[in-house]
């Protein structure tokens, strides 16, 4: 789908994203480059990065890929320090590195319950605090301009519960925490703004082909009628308006991107009944003399 916002927003920027080499990870890596940024995408698989890098590089973005693992400090550090060394700046952080898969609490190990925290809410803070000296005002490379941009990708699991990822849901609601308080500390000092998007189920991604069974992609089977899959895309452009200017005076929040698929439940009295209900209230109300219990006073 053709972008909404100009090609050149994010001209002359440079973005590092972690898990930029898959999934929605490269498509904001994509939608980043397309409007303008120079791209560095992390992960640990090396092939995966070097086919992304090619594919953004065939598109005529100016992209490098980093293997590097979050959970390890000297990764985090020496990737941010990559970034910075191949583009002369970073301003813009995208957390989107994430790990998943669907276990009852009962059989998941407490050491796959760390590992989740580990990749998703450790990583995250340990590579916002690698690239703080990069993305602060006045930091390396910034001069006196203003502060830099963190974006997070959370999820919306955790805003009430959710079936067999008690993991996931600990860590992305530690990720929203993060985001909060880094926004009110690097906010304040340094003019950094972070933020958050929460996806919903998003189609055609690796997420969504482990974590959701066939039936859930079938509206028929499902308790929400009004349910559909995100795009990458969507996923994607929430970010761009956060990192762009556009975003300017929006920092400590997480956006949720999932259509309000977090705040359905299934609909147990069909409209029509609600109507004709509401009704029969209103008109024994109207009919109840005053100061009866029921009637309007
Ligand atoms: N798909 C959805 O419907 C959905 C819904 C809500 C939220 N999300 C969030 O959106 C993000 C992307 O999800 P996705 O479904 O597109 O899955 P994905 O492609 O599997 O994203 C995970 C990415 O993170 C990288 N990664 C994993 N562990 C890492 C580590 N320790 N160090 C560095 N990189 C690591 C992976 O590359 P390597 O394996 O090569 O390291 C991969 O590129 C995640 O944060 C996920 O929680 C997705």
């Amino acid at each position: 789908m053709e972008s909404p916002f100009k090609v050149d927003i994010l001209k002359g920027k440079v973005a590092l994203i972690t898990g930029g080499g898959s999934g929605i990870g490269f498509e904001i890596s994509t939608q980043l480059g397309k409007h303008g940024a120079s791209v560095a995408i992390m992960g640990r698989r090396s092939l995966v990065l070097q086919s992304a890098v090619s594919n953004l590089q065939s598109l005529g973005i100016q992209a490098a890929g980093f293997e590097g693992d979050v959970r390890k400090l000297e990764d985090a550090r020496r990737v941010v320090q990559s970034t910075f060394d191949q583009f002369g700046r970073i301003d813009i952080l995208v957390n989107a590195a994430a790990g998943n898969f669907l276990a009852s609490a009962e059989d998941l190990s407490p050491n796959g319950f760390r590992t989740v925290l580990d990749i998703d809410s450790v990583g995250t803070f340990t590579m916002c605090h690698e690239a703080l000296p990069y993305l602060k005002k006045g930091g390396l490379g910034r001069g006196s301009s203003g502060g830099g941009v963190i974006v997070n990708i959370s999820a919306t699991l955790h805003y009430t519960a959710a079936w067999y990822q008690v993991h996931v849901s600990a860590a992305k609601a530690a990720v929203d925490a993060i985001g909060r308080n880094l926004a009110l500390e690097w906010g304040t000092d340094y003019d950094i703004r972070v933020n958050g998007i929460a996806p919903g189920p998003i189609g055609d991604t690796p997420g969504m082909s482990k974590l959701a069974p066939e039936e859930i992609k079938d509206p028929t089977k499902t308790p929400v009628p009004s349910y559909i899959l995100g795009e990458k895309w969507d996923i994607a452009m929430a970010v761009l308006y956060l990192a762009s200017n556009a975003g300017k005076f929006v920092n400590g929040a997480t956006i949720p991107v999932d259509g309000g698929l977090w705040l359905s439940r299934p609909r147990h009295v069909p409209k029509e009944v609600v109507k004709q209900l509401s009704r029969s209230v209103e008109k024994k109300s109207r009919n109840a003399p005053v100061g009866v219990p029921g009637s309007k006073l």
